[in-house]
């Protein structure tokens, strides 16, 4: 009998997502105190701060009148209460140089599951065609976005984020194909580079929206996902601003989530922007795919910025500046000579390491080194007993493989320093120092 048909999205989905393949055969077989994850996006657990989920918790089932109905359904556009608590942490804090009176002119909404599913949503709400997006991109999105039937128009980034010159020129030569592009979808603090988008880019980039709009008579949305921005560690950098500061057309939309700097559990992910049809149908979206996100979180959230945030966003910090000092230095003293380029460290926590000329991708010497697949025993031990494992992930997976950077992509990675400890992250930066050697020797 034939197979159950599938839409075009089901059938580019039965098979998995490359990383989530890579990192599904790494998980099968995952040892731990031996393997070495430097591959997941996953948080430190130390930066998780338990104790005070304990107590939130009963604060919330205590105080009831406040969190209502904390066991219940929720509504689709999400909590009163945390939506407070949300606007109360951006302007007390000036998140991005936010005040009262930029809120006021814009609606707060929560996704059902995180981030993620705030900008699933978007996929289902404009209508197929052009995503803008910086190279290297947010590989699991831009990769959802292409199984959906999007396609996307990738800008290289420099050290100030995505080139908007490169972006002006590329959409002229788009010709009438302009009119397809359906949104820019800029990543501030992007995943994998960890690069900082500059603040002069933000203007530049709202600039070219705005003049694409006028052009097309529509509005085009700029969707800014500020992900990695409550964890800029390192105090050198400018303060961000946010571009709902200057969004007169009202089409800036900025995307947040508290999986970063509380806890990937909570699910809690949430939209700022102008009202509209655009974030009514991302409401009813919501509300078509879960209802919610579960009343809850969302409750558990709002104590925790009411009551902790402060410190909580200079712990967080604190923890990733240092690690990423030191493990700047292992990179630096190890695998030093051997690099191009290496990007991050000031924000989030990845490194985005460019060869010079070692290829990283999963048919390379140094990925069968580092995942004791090069089917030498020598080098990946005995069969019941393998050799440490490291795995991290492939440039050739982050970059557009019809972009300018699918070639470079063969010879870059990212490094996670979040999610293991520091003594991990030592062992497995010299376990791909040694992988490095091997690369070195099989090439010659
Ligand atoms: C750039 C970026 N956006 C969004 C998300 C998803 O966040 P959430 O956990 O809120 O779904 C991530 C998670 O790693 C991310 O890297």
């Amino acid at each position: 009998m034939n197979e159950i048909p599938l839409s075009t999205y089901g059938l580019a989905s039965s098979t998995p997502a490359p990383v989530n393949r890579m990192m599904a055969s790494f998980a099968a077989d995952f040892r731990d105190g031996v393997d070495i994850n430097l591959g997941v996006g996953y948080v430190n657990e130390e930066t998780i701060p338990a104790d005070h989920f304990r107590v939130a918790f009963n604060e919330v089932l205590d105080k009831s009148e406040t969190y209502r109905k904390a066991l219940n359904y929720g509504g689709p556009a999400g909590s009163n209460v945390l939506i407070e608590s949300i606007r109360c942490f951006l302007t007390s804090n000036s998140v991005g140089g936010l005040d009262e009176r930029v809120l006021g002119g814009n609606e707060i909404i929560i996704g059902a599951n995180g981030a993620s599913s705030l900008l699933e949503s978007m996929a289902y709400v404009l209508p197929k065609g052009i995503i803008v997006t910086a190279d290297p991109m947010y590989y699991i999105y831009t990769n959802f976005l292409q199984r959906t039937g999007f396609e996307l128009l990738t800008v290289p980034e420099d050290a100030e984020g995505i080139q908007t010159e490169i972006l002006a020129d590329k959409i002229a030569a788009l010709g009438p194909r302009a009119d397809e592009i359906r949104m820019f979808y800029i990543v501030t603090v992007n995943n994998p580079s960890c690069v900082i988008l500059s603040n002069a880019r933000r203007r530049e980039l709202v600039r070219l929206a705005g003049e694409l709009s006028v052009r097309l008579g529509r509005k085009i949305p700029v969707i800014f996902d500020r992900a990695y921005e409550d964890l800029i560690h390192d105090p050198a950098v400018e303060p961000v601003e946010s571009a709902l500061r200057y969004d007169e057309a009202e089409f800036v939309y900025e995307i947040g989530t508290l999986s970063k700097v509380l806890a990937p559990a909570l699910r809690i992910g949430y939209l700022i922007g102008p009202g509209g049809p655009f974030l009514r149908a991302l409401v009813q979206r919501t509300s078509d795919g879960g209802f919610s996100a579960p009343q809850i979180t969302q409750s558990l959230a709002s104590w925790l910025l009411d009551h902790q945030i402060v410190s909580q966003l200079k712990n967080v910090r604190d923890g990733y500046r240092q690690k990423a000092t030191v493990v700047r230095k292992w990179i630096d003293d190890r695998l030093g000579g051997l690099l191009e380029n290496v990007t991050g460290g000031q924000a989030g926590f990845y490194y985005y390491i460019t060869f010079k000329d070692i290829e990283t991708h999963e048919g390379s010497d140094f990925f069968k080194f580092l995942t004791r697949t090069t089917g030498n025993d020598d080098i990946d031990g005995p069969p019941e007993a393998r050799n440490p494992r490291v795995i991290y992930i492939p440039g050739e997976h982050c970059v557009n493989s019809s972009g300018e950077l699918a070639q470079t992509g063969r010879r870059q990675l990212r490094l996670s320093y979040g999610y293991e400890n520091l003594a991990e992250i030592d062992r497995a930066v010299e376990l791909m120092q040694q992988a490095a050697d091997y690369a070195e020797e099989h090439r010659r």
